[in-house]
């Protein structure tokens, strides 16, 4: 692990590696409000280096497709508040395969890029180290909704789609309490709990189900809904993260088993927009810069991340390897505010 304060990147601004000229950039997998800081950042970080700037449309797919363009800095202009990505994203099978990542690389070649910066996932990150082994100088930055990856606390999007969710689920309240009902609400995250629990703790759900406790006991849930109506309360909210899903089944189950009204409410895609909050402008505008400034370095198959209040960098094989774990004291403690 590199630890990058401000001392260490005032002494490299001015050392950039010879090999270094043209940087490319592109967005990869689910798109996430901030991309387009992040996107902001490394062209003009690489443009204030002295460096050429290229945009590659549509993620893996749009750099097989040579889909790439020249970015300059009035480009990224009026992008640093909107959300989704100015440059697309795509999810691409052919980037999966031997031949995909070869011609990838190709093209990387033939147009002069001397290093890439993907903001992505894991996913997109299992695709730069393809490249980097391929002899194309890439480095991660993480870009999704779902704070999924391990090597880092922090991922570009969290903290606006929390949010987003976090409104809507308050909307949803409201109507609950009016009616006495149960609702269950359905967020994002793939196959991680992130926003499930960060959203049952900011709402005061009564109860959080996430895939990272998948086996949970439905008929004691019917139980506890029972139990809570006898406590006095006006309605039961459960955010459900979209690794378990089957909402609207559970809705009907449930409100077949307690009697009460129950109703489903799937936030979807609505999660992913939107002008992304302060704190993801900031660190993606943070992250794309110290990319471009890794490269400069001579630094590759490298992904960045936010760890223990400083940013930081690994090598993507060692981040993919990471693991990480929803905190059982923080479920606890949600479980325990829910009487
Ligand atoms: P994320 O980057 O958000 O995790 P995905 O898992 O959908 O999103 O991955 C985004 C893209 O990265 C995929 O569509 C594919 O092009 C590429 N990718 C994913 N896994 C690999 C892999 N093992 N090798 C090469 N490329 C990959
Ligand atoms: O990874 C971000 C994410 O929004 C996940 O939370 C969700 O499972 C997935 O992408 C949805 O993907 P799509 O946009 O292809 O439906």
């Amino acid at each position: 692990m590199a630890e990058n304060n401000m001392m260490d990147k005032e002494k490299y601004l001015d050392e950039i590696e010879d090999s270094i000229r043209t940087i490319g950039v592109l967005t990869s997998g689910g798109d996430a409000p901030g991309m387009n800081a992040a996107i902001r950042a490394v062209v003009r970080r690489a443009l204030s280096k002295g460096l050429k700037v290229r945009g590659i449309r549509r993620g893996y797919h749009g750099l097989l497709k040579e889909e790439i363009i020249d970015l300059s800095a009035r480009d990224v202009s009026d992008t640093i508040q909107r959300g989704g990505t100015i440059l697309q994203t795509a999810r691409c099978k052919s980037m999966r395969t031997e031949e995909g990542q070869q011609k990838a690389a190709a093209i990387c070649k033939k147009y002069g890029i001397d290093g890439l910066v993907i903001i992505g996932g894991d996913g997109s990150f299992a695709g730069a180290q393809k490249l980097a082994n391929l002899g194309v100088n890439t480095i991660g930055v993480p870009g999704t909704i779902d704070l999924d990856i391990a090597c880092t606390d922090y991922t570009i999007g969290f903290d606006t789609a929390v949010n987003t969710a976090m409104e809507a689920i308050d909307k949803v309240r409201d109507t609950s309490t009016s009616h006495e009902r149960c609702s269950i609400i359905e967020v994002m995250g793939r196959d991680a709990g992130y926003l499930a629990l960060w959203c049952g703790i900011a709402n005061g759900a009564e109860r959080i189900l996430m895939p990272e406790e998948h086996d949970f006991d439905e008929q004691a849930l019917i139980e506890d809904i029972m139990k809570n109506k006898k406590r006095g309360k006006k309605n039961y909210i459960i955010i459900n993260a979209e690794g378990i899903g089957d909402s609207i089944n559970m809705a009907k189950r449930i409100e077949e088993a307690t009697g009460i009204e129950t109703r489903a409410t799937i936030l979807g895609h609505m999660q992913r927009g939107g002008s992304p909050t302060c704190k993801d402008r900031v660190y993606a505008s943070i992250m794309g810069a110290m990319a471009v400034d890794l490269l400069c370095q001579g630094k590759t198959n490298r992904v960045v991340g936010y760890k223990n209040g400083q940013y930081v960098d690994y090598d993507i094989e060692e981040a993919l390897a990471m693991k990480k774990t929803i905190s059982e004291y923080q479920y606890n403690i949600a479980k325990s505010l829910a009487i």
